[in-house]
């Protein structure tokens, strides 16, 4: 099984992750990916989350309801979107406002092999 980095190449890559809650998994990711990657993590209350003089230099956490557009900055920004364990958020079993957000945040300018993905993890 390919680690991340191996799946991705060694492109510097701007990498987000939703409903983040403690960061595991951003924290998970890494120490798989080059300190060249830019990992941003979302939440709509970052206090369960670590502090910021706890997390490597290329991390970074923001609070985004994920309901409501996203700020300017992180538009067509992303290579790749990460989500999981978001279903206690989704309303009325429809999830598509929250996907059609989330497209919102990947980059339309990469190029091959690297192309903007929405990931799922379970
Ligand atoms: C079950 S946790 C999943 C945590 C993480 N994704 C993981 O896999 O470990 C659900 C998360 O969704 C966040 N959340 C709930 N409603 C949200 C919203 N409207 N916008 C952004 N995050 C939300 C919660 O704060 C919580 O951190």
């Amino acid at each position: 099984m390919q680690t991340l980095q191996q799946e991705i190449g060694e492109f510097p890559t701007l990498l987000y992750s939703t409903a983040n809650l403690l960061s595991i998994w951003l924290l998970d990711v890494a120490r798989e990916v080059s300190e060249a990657a830019r990992l941003d993590g979302f939440d709509i209350s970052l206090d369960q989350c670590p502090p910021s003089p706890w997390l490597p230099a290329n991390m970074h956490l923001h609070t985004w309801n994920i309901f409501e557009e996203p700020p300017e900055e992180f538009r067509e920004v992303f290579d790749i979107v990460h989500i999981r364990l978001i279903t206690v958020a989704i309303k009325d079993n429809d999830p598509r406002p929250v996907l059609a957000n989330l497209r919102k945040l990947l980059s339309k300018s990469n190029t091959p092999p690297l192309q903007s993905t929405l990931v799922q993890s379970n």
